[in-house]
């Protein structure tokens, strides 16, 4: 059994996701249950956005080739990442709310991992996830409140990223959240407080 973890916040030592998705992973590792833990920090080690070229290696462009020699190391990235995923049973993810979505540097690592033939198909009746059987463990830090509030319209950060593992056929979608991050020193660490205590619950409520 693999766990995934992902990192995607542009802070280091302050950063709320990178306290929380560590802990989160440390008592998964603790449960026994896994034999390997793959890391990508998506920021220190930054994927590429996308371009025709890069996308052609593993999706339909219209009109473009995949690039030849010179782009042979972004088409063993765009494969790395879909190995890595495809083969973890469990995902951590650190997702940061930057401007009401996620943060640019996850978007590119998610972008890459949408790979028709591998974590989608495309059928008659429509498209169909093929990754299904895993599960997600998103933290997210955000500085306003959004969920359960009138804001949670603007929520486009853990909206998208249900839809978008829900699309791979992922139903199993957990959220940790520290909210209020920007709104004074003791909100922000009594929210951070409650998210380490949730930790423990949602473990125990997809491992009994
Ligand atoms: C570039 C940037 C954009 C942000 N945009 C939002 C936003 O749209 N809504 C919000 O509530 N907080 C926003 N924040 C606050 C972050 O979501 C908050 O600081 C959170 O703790 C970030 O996660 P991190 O601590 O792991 O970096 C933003 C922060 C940054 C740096």
């Amino acid at each position: 059994m693999q766990i995934l973890h992902i990192d995607s916040s542009i802070n280091q030592e302050h950063s709320v996701t990178r306290q929380l998705s560590q802990e989160v992973v440390r008592q998964l590792t603790e449960t026994g249950r896994y034999d390997s833990v793959v890391y990508r920090d998506v920021v220190k080690d930054a994927i590429h956005h996308l371009t025709a070229p890069v996308a052609a290696g593993f999706r339909p462009v219209p009109g473009k080739e995949v690039g030849g020699e010179a782009l042979a190391n972004e088409h063993q990235i765009s494969r790395q990442v879909v190995d890595e995923f495809l083969a973890s049973d469990t995902l951590v993810i650190g997702a940061p709310m930057y401007n009401f979505s996620v943060s640019s540097q996850l978007k590119a690592w998610l972008d890459r991992l949408a790979q028709p033939g591998k974590t989608f198909s495309y059928t008659a009746q429509g498209p169909v996830g093929l990754a299904g059987g895993k599960t997600v463990i998103i933290v997210s830090a955000r500085g306003g409140f959004y969920f359960n509030t009138p804001l949670s319209e603007m929520d486009f950060q853990e909206r998208y990223l249900r839809q978008f593992f829900a699309f791979l056929g992922i139903a199993q979608v957990e959220f940790i959240r520290a909210e209020g991050i920007s709104k004074g020193e003791d909100v922000k660490q009594h929210e951070i407080a409650a998210a380490f205590t949730t930790i423990p619950l949602i473990l125990n409520s997809l491992y009994p």
